[in-house]
């Protein structure tokens, strides 16, 4: 079959390829302009999906009392399941030297966690997983602390109670089921805390030797 043969315009051409000058411009810069959308829609995104229960810190003194009643130590490794600004694991590195592992599935908490590791100067010490606390191994703690709601404790007990034996558990709060704890105190908190509550009733587990 013969081949027609193709016209080319060259000013056409050179449009298409080159592009004007003010095209030229505005395509250069289209892949760095997505990309920088594309990263601000990363940052400012939310959490991938509704979390289980919202955003309140623990107080200051119920985060020394919660790291004191679980005896926390160097060797120790915290994991905080919802770990909000990272206050407790943070606090865990900074004043025991242990090393901590906070999880939360809002990615706003999890910048704000790793900001303030920073500026504490324990990042080295701490890690922060924007993960589903449902999702997450943390078969490696020695201490977890929670600050969630009673249904949540008790959809979490068997990865709890699964645990190594010896690894203890502190709750903010709430029970884990009909799971007796082996001590419950009350602590007094500070009326200058942000979130003062007045006191707050604070639960240790130790996960007990498998039979
Ligand atoms: C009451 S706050 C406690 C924050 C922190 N533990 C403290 O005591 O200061 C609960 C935290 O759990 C997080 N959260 C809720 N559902 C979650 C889920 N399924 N997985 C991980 N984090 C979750 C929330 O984003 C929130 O930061």
């Amino acid at each position: 079959m013969p081949c027609s043969k193709v016209q080319t315009n060259p000013d056409r051409d050179t449009l298409r390829n080159e592009g004007s000058p003010i095209m030229r411009r505005s395509f250069g810069l289209l892949p760095a302009a997505l990309l920088a959308a594309a990263f601000a829609l990363a940052q400012n995104a939310g959490p991938a999906r509704e979390p289980d229960v919202p955003y309140v810190p623990t107080t200051e003194t119920a985060v020394k009392a919660m790291l004191q009643l679980a005896k926390v130590r160097s060797s120790d490794v915290v994991y905080d399941l919802g770990c909000g600004d990272g206050r407790i694991v943070i606090a865990a590195a900074k004043d025991y030297g242990a090393r901590g592992v906070g999880i939360d599935i809002d990615p706003e908490r999890i910048r704000e966690a790793k900001e303030k590791a920073r500026r504490a100067g324990v990042e080295n010490r701490v890690e922060f997983r924007e993960q589903d606390l449902f999702r997450s191994d943390f078969h490696e703690a020695t201490v977890v602390t929670l600050f969630l709601l009673p249904a949540i404790n008790k959809r979490l007990r068997p990865q709890l109670e699964a645990l190594k034996p010896g690894t203890r558990i502190i709750s903010n709060t709430f029970e884990i089921g009909d799971w007796k704890p082996a001590r419950e105190v009350i602590v007094k908190e500070d009326a200058g805390d942000a979130y003062y509550f007045g006191s707050r009733r604070l639960f240790l587990w130790i996960v007990p030797k498998r039979k």
